[in-house]
């Protein structure tokens, strides 16, 4: 069975295809390499001794991706994880978000139906609860008002999603991760950010490494217990996992709707400094850090309820925090020292 993996020499998508390949999947990869590198093809191959076909182009271009389903009819689903993400680029660039992370979407669910490919999961994030009102936070929350560009394209891909499964024969699950981290044990593969880090755990393994002085904790006077932000942080492995168990559902016609949408946490929530914390246990490591003003846009606390994956997917986080840092750490040292 041949998937289509958008997005998949990126982070989470490489993670997805060494998954996907490792159950018996056939996997071909498109990606436009706007923020990943060529060479995880050939990584994903060390890992699983196959090579994911591959092919470079850029969704939002129509004639592209129609040639592209023209040429591969034999698909039964695609993961569509190819999009930009970073939440501040996204405040500057709003138009280069909408277009980007929308038109693809558009351009895919458009060749699915002509090509009549069934089934899509969609990568989205819990940043469409916002700050949610009750914690754990499960599916049936509702979905606030989007903090930025980025975090709006995620709400109205899946309004898109839900609109188009409504008139078509399409199924579609949607994704709802939260905090991803970590990488794969190989060291071979992992989150590898442009520039300098927005996120926690590549500046914190970038700042152990000597590549940035010190990491800026955002704010120490939140309400939760050691003022610092509480979040849900998953291991991508586990997070990769998930989407196995997403197409699985989907070929197997075991959806009870033809649009579902899961939650993909463990249910812990850490703080910052927690995370900081077992790192250096982790490593053996000091992380040198200071506290700072907090960050715009920054949420106080949230972490999943992922009952119904749990028991829906039959899928479960088992990766502890202690691994997910430790992880994280092998992949920034073997990167590294392949440079
Ligand atoms: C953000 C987005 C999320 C997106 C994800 C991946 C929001 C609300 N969430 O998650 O939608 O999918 O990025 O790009 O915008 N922190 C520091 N110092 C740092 C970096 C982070 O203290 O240098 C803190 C943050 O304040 C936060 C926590 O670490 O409390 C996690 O931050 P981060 O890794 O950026 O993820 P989110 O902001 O939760």
């Amino acid at each position: 069975m041949k998937i289509l993996v958008t997005g998949g020499t990126g982070y989470i998508g490489s993670h997805t295809v060494v998954e996907l390949q490792q159950e018996g999947f056939e996997v071909v990869v498109v990606d436009a390499l706007f923020n990943s590198r060529r060479e995880v093809i050939d990584n994903i191959a060390k890992i699983t001794g196959q090579k994911p076909e591959f092919e470079q182009f850029d969704l939002t271009d129509q004639a592209k991706t129609a040639d592209f389903f023209q040429r591969h009819q034999d698909l039964v689903g695609v993961i569509h994880f190819a999009a930009h993400k970073a939440v501040n680029d996204s405040v500057q660039h709003p138009i280069k978000y909408y277009r980007n992370n929308l038109d693809s979407l558009m351009n895919l669910l458009d060749n699915m139906e002509t090509f009549g490919v069934p089934n899509i999961v969609f990568s989205s994030s819990c940043t469409v609860y916002g700050q949610a009102d009750q914690l754990p936070v499960s599916e049936s929350a509702p979905i606030k008002k989007a903090e930025s560009p980025y975090g709006n394209t995620k709400q109205i891909a899946e309004e898109i999603i839900a609109d188009t499964v409504h008139v078509t024969p399409l199924h579609a699950i949607a994704l709802r991760y939260f905090n991803p981290i970590g990488a794969h044990e190989s060291g071979l593969i992992g989150e590898l950010p442009n520039g300098v880090p927005d996120n926690l755990l590549p500046y914190i393994t970038q700042t152990a490494y000597g590549i940035r002085e010190q990491l800026k904790v955002f704010g120490n006077d939140y309400n939760t217990p050691d003022g610092t932000p509480i979040r849900d942080y998953i291991h991508v492995v586990d997070l990769a996992k998930a989407h196995v168990a997403a197409v699985k559902r989907m070929v197997g016609n075991q959806m009870k709707k033809p649009f579902e949408v899961f939650n993909l946490g463990t249910g812990n929530g850490y703080s910052v400094l927690e995370v900081i914390k077992a790192f250096e246990k982790a490593t053996g490591l000091k992380v040198n850090y200071k506290i700072v003003g907090r960050r715009e846009g920054d949420i106080e606390q949230i972490w999943a309820d992922p009952t119904f994956s749990n028991e829906e997917l039959g899928w479960k986080a088992v990766r502890n925090l202690d691994e997910m840092v430790a992880s994280a750490w092998h992949w920034e040292q073997h990167y590294r020292n392949t440079l």
